[in-house]
């Protein structure tokens, strides 16, 4: 079987502004009718990754190719107009002289009955045919959003490029119109490639994560994968609260007071942290100072007393202060469980659930 050839494809796009590096050696495939979400922090690198995508700025070095064909290098270069590619940003700006029907056919050109078919195509795709002589400012926000989905999809493009499109909505609204959008971008075979600083919306929409840091890609894949297998302590705690538990390896293994850690590979003497996330911590009660007997899985069982506990709706979140350290550790129980603050309760943590990470530097 041929392998199929990526809609986008981007090879070690490195800038720099005034001698800084801003976005370093990224490389990024997108299939058709699928979403690539680049997802990091405030100022990594995002939003000049898909500026250069799009070609209104130029990279210092590396490739971009679209169905297989190279777009722009550092010598050649297709003019964004003519690359096929949709741009949805946050601040989409409809034009607020123009009706609805006249916003989402702006871009098309040619014969006015086919062009006026496909905005009509289009509006009742996104529910709005009922808007098409409305203007603007006589729509809700989401309604605006989705002429605006709908004018960047007009003229077909083979790309769709998004950056934090969602994040002026409210959140009710934003759920419905994520996956209105997904369906749309899918049944239409846009090659998505969508920028958030949010795990949520990343895991939510995306079928490949591409975790951003300082300018480079330092993990990518589904986001089962991202998630339940990050590459580092950085990258897991990007998607939720983590705890730390420090510790020294000898002989291959972490002694720690929830019991041995395996830590395959790592020389003696090195210092790791075991980085577990609050839901994957276990709470048993105070048995007269005792707590549950070790278990293979589980490990030995560490005393704690309940700093702080908060009920946050599906879940509680509390917080302990460790009899052995002083430490804090969260976890998160199900929300028929509020202890109170000075309630002794004994903490596990699930092996098969933790990380074992060198400690940086
Ligand atoms: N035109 C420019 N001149 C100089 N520095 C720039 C320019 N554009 C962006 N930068 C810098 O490059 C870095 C990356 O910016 P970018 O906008 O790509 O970040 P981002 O990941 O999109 O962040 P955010 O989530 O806040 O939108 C930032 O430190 C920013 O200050
Ligand atoms: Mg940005």
């Amino acid at each position: 079987m041929q392998t199929p050839i990526p809609r986008l494809q981007v090879n070690n796009l490195t800038r720099r502004y005034d001698g800084r590096v801003v976005v370093e050696d990224v490389s990024l495939r997108v299939m058709p009718g699928k979403v690539t979400c680049l997802l990091g922090p405030s100022g990594c690198g995002k939003s000049t990754t898909l500026r250069m995508i799009a070609g209104v700025e130029m990279q210092d070095s590396g490739e971009i190719h679209v169905d297989g064909n190279l777009i722009c290098d550092t010598v050649f270069r297709v003019p964004p107009e003519r690359r096929h590619i949709g741009l949805m940003f946050q601040d989409f700006a409809l034009f607020p002289h123009l009706s609805v029907a006249q916003n989402v056919g702006f871009g098309l050109s040619g014969d006015k009955a086919p062009k006026a078919a496909r905005v009509a195509e289009l509006l009742d795709r996104v529910g709005l045919s009922q808007y098409h002589a409305a203007y603007p400012h006589e729509l809700s926000g989401g309604e605006q959003q989705r002429v605006a989905l709908a004018r960047a999809l007009a003229p077909r493009p083979r790309i769709m490029l998004m950056d934090e499109p969602f994040s002026g909505l409210d959140n009710r609204l934003r759920d419905g119109i994520r996956d209105d959008t997904l369906d749309i971008l899918r049944e239409e075979d846009t090659a998505v490639l969508l920028v958030t600083h949010e795990p949520e919306e990343a895991m939510r929409m995306a079928d490949e994560i591409a975790l951003m840091r300082d300018g480079r890609i330092v993990q990518q894949g589904a986001p089962y994968n991202v998630y339940n297998a990050p590459v580092d302590r950085s990258a897991m705690a990007f998607f939720s609260e983590i705890n730390v538990i420090r510790g020294r390896v000898q002989g291959a293994l972490t002694e720690t007071p929830f019991g041995h850690f395996l830590a395959p590979g790592v020389p003696d003497g090195q210092e790791v942290e075991i980085v577990i996330r609050p839901q994957h911590i276990k709470i048993d009660f105070d048995r007269h100072g005792r707590g549950p007997n070790p278990t293979p899985q589980d490990g030995a069982p560490a005393r704690g007393v309940v700093e702080r506990a908060r009920f946050i709706g599906s879940e509680s979140l509390v917080e302990f202060r460790m009899d052995h350290d002083g430490s804090l550790l969260k976890a998160t129980v199900p929300n028929v469980f509020l202890p109170k603050p000075g309630k002794p309760l004994w903490l596990m943590i699930r092996r098969d659930r933790c990380f074992v990470f060198p400690k940086d530097g």
